[in-house]
């Protein structure tokens, strides 16, 4: 592993404070509704876990691995479905979950798949969006914070496995 630090992007507390506004959002969006949670792994588990804390609504809750990243930084463009959901989706209002969208290769790729499902809804939610790395195009309904191309750790974002427990959000920076 290079030799490189982290700084802090956003503070628990601010993280924390995020995640309540979306949670209050989707208790309005979705008043009187059942929300079906689709969680990717292992990336979106701890934002789904805090997020799904504050729905004040009805949640059922699945997960899913798909892999698009090698051991660097840069994603490689291949996904592949590592583990599949185990509840259908039909008819469902279903949520996916994740901890960035940065080309989109992966999300565009999975949310093709998972409509292909028959879900009644199918939204995105995303702790963290870094929109100048766009590649192919993705619909997202919800995002935590929208942020510059660096590559960033904590809340579920691993750097080569590491750092997915730290409760903030940091910048891996190479010294
Ligand atoms: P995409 O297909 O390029 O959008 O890649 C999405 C996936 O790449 C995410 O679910 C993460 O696993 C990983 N990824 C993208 N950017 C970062 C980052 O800054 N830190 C850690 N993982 C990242
Ligand atoms: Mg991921």
């Amino acid at each position: 592993m290079e030799k490189h630090h982290i700084e802090v992007m956003f503070t628990e507390e601010e993280v924390d404070r995020r995640i309540q506004e979306i949670g209050d959002q989707i208790t309005r969006d979705y008043a009187g509704k059942q929300i079906h949670m689709v969680c990717v792994l292992k990336g979106g588990a701890f934002f789904m876990c805090e997020l799904a804390k504050r729905i004040k609504l009805d949640v059922s809750l699945d997960f899913m691995s798909a892999s698009s990243y090698g051991s660097g930084t840069e994603s490689s463009g291949l996904v592949k479905i590592v583990k599949d959901l185990d509840e259908p989706l039909k008819d469902k209002e279903v949520i996916v979950v994740e901890d960035i969208v940065d080309s989109g290769r992966t999300l565009s790729y999975l949310l093709k798949m998972l409509s292909e499902r028959g879900p009644r809804s199918l939204k995105l939610c995303t702790l963290l969006d870094k929109p100048s790395r766009r590649v192919t195009d993705v619909d997202v309904t919800y995002t935590g914070f929208k942020i510059p191309d660096e590559f960033v750790v904590g809340y579920g974002l691993d750097y080569d496995q590491m750092y997915r427990n730290l409760p903030y959000i940091g910048v891996v920076k190479f010294d």
